[in-house]
C-alpha cells in the first residue's frame, strides 16, 4: 500500500513550463520505479499530447472517458485512466470541453471540492505514489479544485521579465485556498526555460534565489530543443532523449521534489 501525494504543477502564467514539468516529472518519477497517475486538468490537453498522438487524443476526449465528463456528471474517475507506453505511468486524459468547466462548476454544491472527492477513492486505495495534476493557466474556481485537491504545489517559472511578474498574485492565490485547504503547501518554484546567455535570466534567477519566501528548487531547466522534439514524438523527453540536457535536468528535479515530500 503506498501513501499517495499529490502535487499540482500550477502558474497562471501561460508557456511556464507546467505540463512540459508535469509529464517530465511524472514520467522520471515511473522511471525510478515509482507509480504515477498524471490528471490533464487543462482544455488545451497538453498533457495528454504528451503521451499520445492527437488522433488518440481527440478520440479520448470525444469519447467522454476524460476528466471533463468526471467533474461535470460524476463519472468515476477510475473509469478514465488510461495506460501511456510508459510503465508506471497512467493519465486521466482531458477534453477541449474543460473550457466551458468555471461554468459548470458554478451551479455545484461544494464546488471547490469536486476534484478533490473525486480524487478521494483512488488516493485511498494506495495504487499510486503520485498523483500529478497539471493546471490551465488561470485563477477561477477550477484551478481553486486543483490546489484544494492537492497536498503541494510545484510552481514552475519561466525565467524571464514577465515569468516574475505574475509570481506574487500566484502565491496570494494559494495562501487564500489555504482557507479552505490547510492540507496543501507550496513545495518549490522551478526555474524552467533557463538561458544562460540571456542577461535577464541571470537577474531573475538571482532574485528569486535572493527572496526567501518560498522554496526555490535547485535544480533548473534549460531551454533545449530536444523538449520540443519529444513533444513532437508525444513522449516525454526523459524518456524518448535521455542523453539531452532537459532529460537529466528534469530527472534531477523529480529527485528533488521527491526528497521535499519525503521530508
Ligand atoms: N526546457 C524547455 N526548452 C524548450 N522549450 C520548452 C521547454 N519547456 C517548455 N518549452 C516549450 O514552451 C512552451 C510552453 O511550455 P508548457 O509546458 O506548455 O507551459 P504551460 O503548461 O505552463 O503553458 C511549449 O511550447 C514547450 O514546448
Ligand atoms: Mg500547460
Amino acid at each position: 500500500m503506498r501513501n499517495t501525494r499529490v502535487i499540482a504543477f500550477a502558474n497562471n502564467k501561460g508557456g511556464s513550463g507546467k505540463s512540459t514539468s508535469a509529464s517530465n516529472v511524472g514520467a522520471a518519477l515511473a522511471q525510478s520505479g515509482m507509480r504515477v497517475l498524471a490528471v490533464d486538468g487543462d482544455m488545451q490537453m497538453n498533457l495528454t499530447l504528451a503521451f499520445m498522438d492527437e488522433e488518440q487524443a481527440l478520440t479520448l476526449a470525444q469519447s467522454g472517458n476524460n476528466l471533463y465528463h468526471v467533474i461535470r456528471d460524476g463519472r468515476a474517475i477510475e473509469d478514465v485512466i488510461v495506460p501511456t507506453p510508459i510503465e508506471g505511468l497512467d493519465l486521466v486524459p482531458s477534453s477541449t470541453l474543460m473550457s466551458g468547466i468555471e461554468f459548470d462548476l458554478f451551479t455545484k454544491w461544494q464546488r471547490e471540492f469536486i476534484l478533490k472527492k473525486a480524487l478521494e477513492k483512488i488516493k485511498a486505495s494506495g495504487e499510486y505514489d503520485y498523483i500529478l495534476l497539471d493546471a490551465p493557466p488561470t485563477l477561477g474556481g477550477w484551478v481553486m479544485n486543483i490546489i484544494c485537491a492537492a497536498d503541494f504545489v510545484v510552481i514552475p517559472v519561466e525565467a524571464s521579465p514577465w515569468g516574475v511578474f505574475g509570481l506574487a498574485n500566484m502565491v496570494d492565490f494559494i495562501e487564500q485556498v489555504r482557507g479552505i485547504a490547510p492540507q496543501v503547501s507550496i513545495l518549490g518554484i522551478a526555474i524552467t526555460k533557463a538561458d544562460e546567455r540571456k542577461k535577464y535570466f541571470k537577474e531573475t534567477a538571482a532574485e528569486l534565489r535572493a527572496q526567501n519566501a518560498f522554496p526555490l528548487f535547485e535544480t533548473m531547466i534549460h531551454t533545449d530543443s530536444a523538449v520540443e522534439w519529444a513533444q513532437d514524438q508525444s513522449t516525454p523527453v526523459v524518456v524518448c532523449k535521455k542523453s539531452s540536457r532537459s532529460a537529466k535536468e528534469y530527472t534531477e528535479l523529480a529527485k528533488e521534489i521527491h526528497d521535499h515530500v519525503c521530508r
